[in-house]
């Protein structure tokens, strides 16, 4: 006798596998405004021309609004023209945490965009993520009030009003919500991942400052894997991207976790190269912000656009020429995202700033990352400062994170 595929086995079995694509996030602000068309070009184009990096480098960026201006008007992102003569992918992103007044503001933007450039758009759409890290910053464990998200049944809603909406267009990508890898284990959000075609996972062992024994670099492999072993297990055959995941330059120590260059590099050879070109996944970030005591993620420094990265990104083993062995020794990097930073989350910075990191700590504020273009800082949003409670004590999604694992191994144990 057949077997009745479920139906959400179904839906997942209708959506093509997207394969391996090597992107970044990218937010919309720059110091003292919103990219406009040039900068976006100017920074696809110098992501494209990153020296010395793997997998034919980047290929996509995810952004996190489809509007230009978010608070006028319902005028299309200007990353999609950029992206159209740069011939830059696209996953993109549809802010769901600010009423449904304003996300009906970014569908209208992302149907206008369909209509105004067509075919030559449409072609570059990767996916569409129906909000960021929403059900982390709507949970308990980010401070209230701090950083507004979006509860499940929010979040169902919207992707049913999108999918109904570009029922009818020519724009067929498939459509899903990203989030911290701790929203997506909580089995409260399972009819969310239930109405996905695929699901976004944000992880940041640099933010799991509870993770046991502790999220020092040399335990970020385990600690993404972990994370990316428990999201796949409650993904119900989803497929899974790797939405958000890095490690800062500078910035705070948090938990056991050093930012610095060297351990940046040392996460991106332990925990991106054996993934750089065999499973989606948006680096975070490929510019860094100088926002405050914010920790930097960017592989190329704030300022100045280059295309020389902070340290050797080839993924080969240092003197050697050859291809890097995949050191993913004990695990890959787990999950924990940078946290939501508290102060914006809400209206403007929430929505293009990539704080995607929301898996780690709670409370990460959307923070505005200050992206350099031309040697002036824009702020882009997708560095999120790790969340950090009212005054930086706060639990950070991170901590839950390591919470739940170590009952895991209580239980396990017992
Ligand atoms: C689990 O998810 C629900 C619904 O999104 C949320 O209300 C709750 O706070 C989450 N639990 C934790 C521990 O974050
Ligand atoms: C970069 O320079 C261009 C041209 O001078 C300017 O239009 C743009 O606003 C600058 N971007 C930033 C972030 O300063």
């Amino acid at each position: 006798m057949r077997k009745v595929l479920s139906l959400a086995a179904f839906a997942a079995a209708l959506t093509p596998a997207l394969g391996a694509v090597f992107g970044y996030n990218s937010g919309a602000q720059k110091p003292g405004g919103v990219k406009n068309q040039a900068d976006y070009e100017n920074e696809f184009r110098a992501a494209k021309a990153l020296e010395g990096a793997p997998a034919g480098g980047f290929v996509s960026v995810r952004l996190f609004t489809m509007l230009q201006d978010e608070n006028a008007g319902n005028n299309p992102i200007e990353a999609i023209p950029a992206a159209i003569a740069t011939n830059m992918r696209l996953l993109l992103g549809l802010w769901a945490s600010a009423g449904s007044a304003k996300f009906d503001r970014e569908l209208e933007a992302l149907v206008t965009a369909v209509n105004r450039y067509g075919d030559a758009f449409i072609r570059l759409v990767d996916g569409i993520s129906i909000g960021s890290e929403d059900l982390y910053r709507n949970s308990a464990s980010v401070e209230e009030g701090s950083n507004p998200g979006a509860n499940p049944q929010v979040i169902i809603g919207y992707i049913q009003k999108v999918r109904q909406r570009l029922s009818n267009t020519k724009l067929k990508a498939p459509i899903g919500h990203v989030d911290t890898w701790t929203a997506w284990v909580n089995g409260s959000n399972a009819a969310v991942v239930t109405a996905c075609d695929w699901i976004g996972m944000d992880a940041y062992p640099y933010w799991q400052s509870t993770a046991t024994p502790n999220n020092a670099i040399e335990q970020s492999p385990r600690l993404f894997q972990d994370a990316l072993d428990r999201t796949r297990a409650a993904s119900q055959g989803k497929p899974v991207w790797i939405t958000e995941t890095g490690h800062p330059v500078s910035g705070r120590t948090w938990g056991q976790s050093v930012a610095s260059v060297e351990n940046a590099k040392r996460y991106w050879n332990e925990v991106g190269c054996p993934r750089f070109g065999k499973e989606p996944i948006w680096w975070y970030k490929f510019q860094g912000d100088q926002v405050g005591d914010q920790p930097n993620f960017g592989i190329t420094p704030p300022g100045q656009l280059t295309t020389k990265p902070l340290f050797d990104i080839s993924c080969k083993p240092a003197g050697s020429s050859s291809p890097e062995p995949s050191p993913l020794s004990t695990g890959h990097p787990a999950a924990g995202g940078p946290p939501v930073s508290s102060s914006l989350s809400t209206s403007s910075g929430a929505r293009n700033s990539p704080r995607s990191d929301v898996s780690t700590s709670a409370s990460s504020t959307i923070t505005d990352s200050v992206t350099l273009l031309n040697g002036t800082v824009s702020a882009t949003s997708s560095s999120s400062p790790p969340v950090t409670n009212t005054n930086g004590a706060g639990l950070t999604a991170g901590s839950i994170g390591g919470a739940l694992v170590g009952m895991l191994a209580a239980i396990v144990a017992v």
